[in-house]
């Protein structure tokens, strides 16, 4: 079977509501710890090693489409990468996430930090983009992603990960100018990154504004909206889709597809249909399965995923995934199970 045009992936014509010959899959963090292989190459470099070694960066991202049949590569990086030029001090200590020094207290902290180069001061991202695009077959996209400003700020400001995002949304309401400046710069940084990425090869972008769920929909509006848009915009304008990603953002629906995105991101908590009808059938969704069931007997796991396919009822625009990143732990053969059924399963054409 092909996909339609030569050339052009399942996961590109997806984001175009292109019919197809099947749905695309590919998993949120699926070059990472649940692959032994991964964590081999993990005894010898830290992860910010991995990051600045192109050789290795592309051998990691390789590494799932090796063992499974995927639509898409994903870049490997972290969102908090390009925190590190604009200054602020990143480090991953074992198993409690990432740690930020230097991040944001005050108004002078915002104006402290640097915008940069992102040629210069992200080449190793980029030029792992260029070697990994050379290495993949036509038929499996390259996917660059970046960090949403919300959620960065969220880190700068918080120091780390957090539950309620009370330091941010003080400084929000409190600092509102300052505030404004800090999401201006991220917004700034993220998209020339992400441009930057599409023109070293990346074929779709996705921007990961996984906390923002985290805010009702005026502050959303406020806060957040008109910095996505120019994100979404420059995007646009580089040519290639873009997939805008969050958590918990059954509430934001409406405003996160007026933000931007050729393709909206849903978790599990929605169901997929509904989702869609509130993003819109003009606008592709991603989606939607609870990365827990993946811990379930592959009898569930089948009926989860082929249930989300008959939400997505054949309308191209579907790419199925989960409704956030693989976890760490999941056994391997559940992936297997997911991709076998979206495969068996998923129609994309009508
Ligand atoms: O396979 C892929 O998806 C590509 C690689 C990727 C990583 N981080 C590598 C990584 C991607 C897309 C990310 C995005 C990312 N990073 C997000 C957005 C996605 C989401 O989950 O909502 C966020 C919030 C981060 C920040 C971050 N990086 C956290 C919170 C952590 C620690 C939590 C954890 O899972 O341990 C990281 C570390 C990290 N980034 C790991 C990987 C594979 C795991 C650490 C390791 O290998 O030591």
């Amino acid at each position: 079977m092909n996909n339609g045009t030569p050339g052009t992936s399942r996961l590109v014509r997806a984001c175009r509501l292109q019919p197809l010959d099947r749905t695309p899959v590919w998993f949120m963090r699926q070059a990472g710890r649940f692959l032994p292989e991964y964590r081999r190459i993990r005894e010898s470099y830290t992860l910010l090693e991995i990051c600045a070694q192109p050789d290795v960066t592309v051998e990691v991202t390789l590494q799932p489409t090796r063992r499974f049949e995927l639509d898409a590569a994903i870049i490997f990086a972290d969102i908090l990468l390009p925190l590190v030029p604009m200054g602020a001090g990143l480090s991953f200590a074992n198993n409690e996430g990432p740690m930020i020094n230097n991040g944001v207290e005050t108004v002078n902290d915002v104006e402290r930090l640097r915008t940069f180069e992102v040629r210069e001061e992200l080449a190793s991202t980029l030029e792992s983009i260029r070697l990994t695009r050379r290495a993949l077959p036509a038929e499996t996209a390259l996917i660059g992603f970046a960090g949403a400003p919300f959620t960065l700020a969220s880190y700068l400001i918080e120091g780390g990960t957090s539950k309620r995002f009370v330091r941010t949304k003080s400084f929000m309401y409190r600092e509102t100018e300052a505030f404004h400046a800090l999401m201006r710069k991220l917004a700034g940084v993220t998209q020339n990154y992400l441009v930057a990425q599409i023109e070293a090869g990346a074929d779709v972008v996705q921007v990961f504004d996984s906390w923002v769920g985290w805010l009702g929909p005026d502050d959303y509006r406020d806060f957040v909206l008109p910095h996505m848009r120019a994100i979404f915009e420059a995007v646009h304008a580089a040519g290639a889709p873009a997939i805008h990603f969050g958590v918990d953002t059954g509430g934001l629906l409406e405003r996160i597809r007026e933000a931007g995105g050729d393709v909206i991101g849903l978790d599990w908590r929605i169901e997929l249909d509904e989702g869609w009808r509130r993003v819109g059938h003009d606008h592709g969704v991603q989606g939607n399965l609870d990365p827990a069931v993946l811990f379930g007997p592959a009898g569930a796991i089948e009926q989860r995923t082929r249930a989300i396919l008959e939400r997505a009822a054949s309308r191209p625009g579907h790419i199925f995934n989960l409704g956030h990143g693989i976890m760490p732990e999941t056994p391997i053969e559940s992936v297997m199970t997911v991709i076998e059924t979206v495969h068996a399963h998923g129609a994309a054409s009508r």
